[in-house]
């Protein structure tokens, strides 16, 4: 028997979490600092052994429901270093596949769009959108072949609570309530899959990808960095950090905004679902998603590495959530709304991180520090670390270039 999950108490949970912190001047954190050798963002051995474990063995966040709207939907993506086509069949079934004909490997479909079947623009083979081989061109003069030695490579695929995952190995274990772990009650309630995107934005950069995905794990940045754009709406330094998934991989970290302070003047009792409004979530999904969902917006930056340990790109989308409706529940400029944050993204964050990456590349300063005050990136890190099959300890303290 499943009780129904409660998200307004998770909210309030939230909020009264923020006002012991407010009270004591205090944020989540470690008991101690942890250095890291900034090899770790350097490394071309491990930049490779990343990408063919981390990447290659971890389910990958491919795109919302919304992105396969329809049966016959398809979609593409070539960012995770195999070309994948998604389908959604006529049962409505999600099938990821590798975007390649079983004839001589013809590339299947490129962008996204509706189809009722996939015919192979090399020699016109056709395929079903559940990948099996239906038809061989002129057949007679082909020869003989067993076609059910012909379906497309299957990869695993799952659609749950909105969200489409693939394995980019067909061994690789796809479970998007394993992920989630105890986030997935609040992912359920959110209903994402209706979300329809508004716009989408790419950053391709000189810069390491974790370098870039490091921006979106603190908040101990946001009073300097993000003064003039963030500085009045977003407590800086103040941060609720919580770990789900398998080996609690997975984080999520809550910034509250200024405007939690109002709740104080209401009884408790009275706060609704609406006390959302006063706080941001912001989730890392291993190996390489931030997702921020808020009562009106779903921002999706999905991070993949270069062509070499200094490269990377984000596909930042930006998604409207419609289906809570009501007077003053969402902003009411969707595109303005998608411009405001990918300029912060660009002006602010990808600035930093790209001019860090060049202080790096030289190589004379052998460690970073992470703070107590960022334990999201502490945890983060280490689970990197264990997906390389490392352990991350303490960088030796070391006085690099001083006197
Ligand atoms: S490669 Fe697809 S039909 Fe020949
Ligand atoms: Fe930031």
């Amino acid at each position: 028997m499943n009780e129904k999950f409660d998200d307004r108490a998770a909210y309030v949970d939230i909020v009264n979490r923020v006002f012991t912190h407010l009270d004591a001047g205090t944020t989540d954190s470690n008991p101690d600092v942890l250095r890291v050798p900034t090899s770790l963002y350097t490394d071309p051995e491990l930049f490779e052994l990343e990408k063919e474990t981390i990447f290659r063995r971890s389910p990958q966040f491919v795109c919302f429901s919304s992105d396969l709207p329809e049966n016959g939907s398809f979609s593409t993506f070539d960012e995770m270093g195999v070309p994948v086509l998604l389908t959604r069949d006529n049962t409505g079934a999600v099938n990821a596949f590798l975007n390649a004909c079983t004839h001589r490997a013809g590339r299947l479909k490129d962008g996204s769009g509706k189809t009722a079947s996939l015919s192979c623009p090399y020699h016109a083979w056709g395929f079903d959108l559940k990948g099996q081989l239906r038809t061989v061109y002129e057949e007679k003069t082909f020869g003989t072949i067993d076609k059910s030695y012909y379906n497309l490579v299957r990869l695993p695929a799952e659609e749950k609570y909105g969200m489409v995952f693939v394995g980019l190995a067909p061994d690789v274990k796809v479970s998007i309530d394993e992920m989630l772990g105890e986030m997935a009650p609040l992912f359920a309630s959110w209903n994402l899959g209706t979300a329809k995107v508004v716009n989408r934005h790419e950053w391709h950069m000189k810069t390491n990808w974790k370098l870039a995905l490091d921006t979106f794990c603190e908040g101990y940045h946001f009073t300097p960095l993000h003064k003039a754009t963030l500085g009045d709406v977003s407590h800086g330094n103040l941060s609720l950090v919580d770990y789900f998934g398998p080996e609690q991989r997975n984080h999520r970290v809550a910034f509250p905004n200024t405007s939690i302070a109002k709740l104080r003047d209401r009884p408790q009792s009275d706060w609704g679902l609406e006390i959302f409004h006063e706080f941001q979530l912001v989730h890392f999904l291993y190996p390489n998603i931030s997702l921020l969902v808020s009562p009106s917006a779903i921002e999706l930056f999905q991070l993949y590495p270069g062509k070499s340990v200094d490269e990377h790109m984000t596909r930042y989308s930006c998604y409207w959530r419609t289906q809570e409706g009501g007077p003053g529940w969402g902003v009411d400029d969707p595109q303005a709304h998608f411009e405001f944050v990918r300029d912060i993204v660009t002006k602010e964050d990808y600035w930093v991180s790209a001019n860090v990456m060049k202080s790096l590349r030289g190589g004379l300063r052998s460690f970073n520090t992470f703070g107590r005050n960022e334990p999201a990136l502490h945890n983060m890190h280490r689970a990197f670390a264990r997906g390389v099959g490392r352990v991350l300890e303490q960088a030796p303290l070391v006085k690099d270039g001083q006197q």
